[in-house]
């Protein structure tokens, strides 16, 4: 209950997110084996996020590589926070690692996977996309994001806002963290409603 209430979840919020979900069902990209890239970043011990995208790349046969901050966040729960409060509100960088063998120019969707951090994408996310517009542009690309209660919050906005009119932006899902480990079939439906796999 204080972690929910220190986030300062609406309800509103999660079903926003829902509502968003089930309009944009329909909308779904043609596409191959091979030409699909999973990329995500994951705090917590658990994996949340780390979990969804595993699944996802597992269902669509795509490539996966993980997002490691240059300098890291705390291990603490509450100190990590504090840290990404200021740069969550702000939008603020922060720099991730070069990414070993991952060539954008190879994929024609990429899936993006974040955790709901105050209500926005996880910096390092962030930072990742920003940095990467122009190697991203015409591509297909669809936002997963796990969260704490708050369900989609502000993150399909302000990840179809990164892109602009540069790439095709699919639906995002919003799934719960601590129910993740049970949401296979979501998260398998959430691939097989986006891509078609030729
Ligand atoms: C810094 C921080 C901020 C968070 N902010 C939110 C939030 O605003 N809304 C929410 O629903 N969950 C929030 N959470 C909870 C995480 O989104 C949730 O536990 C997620 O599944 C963790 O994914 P991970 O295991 O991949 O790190 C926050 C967690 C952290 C560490």
């Amino acid at each position: 209950m204080k972690k929910i209430l220190k986030y300062g979840i609406v309800a509103l919020g999660a079903l926003a997110g829902c509502s968003q979900d089930a309009a944009n069902a329909a909308r779904q990209v043609e596409t191959a084996k091979g030409k699909v890239a999973v990329i995500y970043y994951s705090w917590s011990p658990e994996g949340n996020t780390r979990f969804a995208a595993e699944t996802i790349a597992k269902k669509a046969g795509a490539d996966i590589f993980a997002l490691q901050p240059v300098t890291p966040y705390s291990s603490d729960f509450e100190t990590c926070c504090k840290e990404a409060k200021p740069e969550c509100r702000g939008k603020l960088a922060r720099p991730v690692k070069p990414v070993e063998g991952l060539d954008l120019a190879k994929y024609d969707v990429v899936f993006f996977g974040t955790p709901n951090w105050w209500g926005t994408l996880a910096p390092p996310l962030r930072t990742f996309i920003t940095e990467n517009l122009a190697a991203l542009k015409g591509k297909s690309v669809a936002l997963f994001q796990t969260h704490g209660g708050g369900g989609m919050q502000s993150l399909g906005k302000d990840f179809a806002d990164l892109f602009g009119d540069t790439a095709t932006v699919l639906p995002p899902k919003a799934l719960g963290g601590s129910s993740i480990r049970s949401s296979t079939k979501a998260l398998e439906e959430f691939v097989t409603s986006r891509i078609s796999l030729k």
